[in-house]
């Protein structure tokens, strides 16, 4: 069984817009997956969903093949993480510290429990040296890095992140490879929004694409992004290493740099 399964939802905002339509996919422990779409796609709408901020209109979510229409979302939130797109949504404490803590005393963790986590979380998002410092004394792509510290905090199965890599520099997106390969490893389920079509390229195996409200292909990554009229149609830039393998005739879909350099080197001349 699948650790969480969308079952055919849909969202309508309070004044009439359907964001989502009949929406499908399942996410297994230990997966890390991608989600990838053009601007109001739906994706945000359908992760929100997930975490209990906004219920479905039509469908619904089952954890452990449990239904959460009747879970609160302070219940949910403790299942499913969600780090939101805009982190200034989501922080209000005045030290990076008490941002992470926050969650961790609302959900009553002992003190010893709690510094342990808050440690880890801060080691992993490179927060520990910012413990003391006001949030907003940080700039925008750190900033995001205290709501992502937040969630690890909370230990929930399943961590969303929304946009991580948006303006991030190099070091800012190898720092979210590291830690969702450390928490892929650790067993929870991670899904991460993003616009950024070679880190995607380079980091999940699976991504699920969406347009125009709808799940348009979910799959192997290296399959979904050699599927040319898929991309057109969802707006999305194939990487660039995909580029270079339909451009020099390779058969094989792949996104690993080695096998196109190989291949590159066997056909010379
Ligand atoms: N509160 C709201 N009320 C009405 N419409 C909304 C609301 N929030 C979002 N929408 C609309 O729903 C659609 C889907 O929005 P959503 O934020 O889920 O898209 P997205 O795929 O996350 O886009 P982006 O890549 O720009 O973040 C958009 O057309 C958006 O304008
Ligand atoms: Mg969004």
């Amino acid at each position: 069984m699948a650790l969480v399964e969308v079952k055919n939802i849909s969202f309508q905002y309070p004044n009439g817009y359907l964001a989502v339509d009949d929406v499908s996919f399942s996410i297994d422990a230990g997966e890390n997956i991608a989600i990838v779409g053009q601007n109001g796609a739906g994706k945000t709408t359908t992760v929100k969903m997930l975490n209990g901020l906004i219920k479905a209109c039509k469908g619904d979510v089952l954890i452990d093949g449990e239904s959460t229409q009747k879970y609160t979302t302070a219940q949910m939130a403790k299942r499913v993480g969600y780090v939101f797109q805009n982190p200034d949504d989501q922080i209000f404490n005045s030290t990076v510290r008490k941002e992470i803590e926050y969650g961790l005393k609302k959900m009553k963790i002992d003190p010893d429990e709690c510094e342990r986590r808050i440690k880890d979380a801060a080691e992993l998002t490179g927060m520990d040296k910012y413990l003391e410092v006001n949030p907003y004394d940080l700039p925008l792509s750190i900033r995001k890095f205290v709501t992502i510290a937040s969630v690890i905090a909370s230990n929930c199965e399943v961590m969303i992140f929304d946009e991580p890599t948006a303006g991030q520099d190099l070091e800012g997106l190898a720092r979210l490879s590291k830690l969702n390969k450390i928490l892929t490893e650790r067993g929870k389920a991670i899904v991460t929004i993003t616009h950024d079509m070679e880190f995607v390229a380079e980091n999940y195996e699976r991504t699920i694409v969406m347009c125009q409200k709808k799940v348009l292909a979910d799959g192997k990554t290296k399959d979904v992004f050699f599927q040319k009229d898929i991309m057109e149609k969802a707006m999305l830039k194939q990487p660039v290493i995909v580029r270079i393998a339909n451009q020099i005739g390779m058969k094989e879909n792949t996104l690993d740099i080695k096998k196109v350099a190989k291949f590159v080197a066997d056909n010379r001349g």
